[in-house]
């Protein structure tokens, strides 16, 4: 018997969210915090500190997912999403990715990305329910 393996490669990025560490903190936090969407997954693995991914529901609710130290989310894209800190106001998220990294935000509404629509389909494929990879 053979067993298949499964290669990749990337590069850690790791994104320290504080005024010390990130450069244009004040605008990037702001941005953080519009809804918006990506044409890729956004994979957050919390190495330290905390925050939270507001994510809509089926009803286009806020969902409220309170990452952790140890947590990972991964967010399909297309998604319609926003980021903020808590009251610890620090949080250190390594970026996973698969290929080239892409962050680029899509500020809603964007509805007309493929993205978005690719997105939808298997959302409404699975008959209104989604899943948010979500740990610890
Ligand atoms: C991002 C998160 C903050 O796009 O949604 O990096
Ligand atoms: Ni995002």
């Amino acid at each position: 018997m053979t067993y298949g393996a499964v290669h990749f490669t990337w590069t850690p990025d790791f994104c320290e969210v504080c005024p010390e560490k990130l450069p244009n903190y004040e605008e990037k936090i702001k941005n953080f915090f519009k809804e918006h969407l990506h044409t890729d997954e956004e994979i957050r693995y919390c190495v330290a500190g905390s925050g939270y991914f507001d994510v809509r529901d089926h009803n286009d609710q806020w969902i409220r997912v309170w990452v952790k130290k140890g947590g990972m989310i991964v967010l399909p894209a297309g998604i319609y999403h926003r980021f903020t800190l808590d009251t610890d106001n620090y949080i250190k998220a390594m970026r996973l990715f698969v290929g080239d990294p892409i962050w680029t935000p899509f500020n809603r509404p964007h509805d007309d990305l493929p993205a978005r629509k690719e997105y939808l389909e298997n959302f409404l494929k699975n008959g209104g329910s989604q899943t948010i990879d979500a740990t610890a």
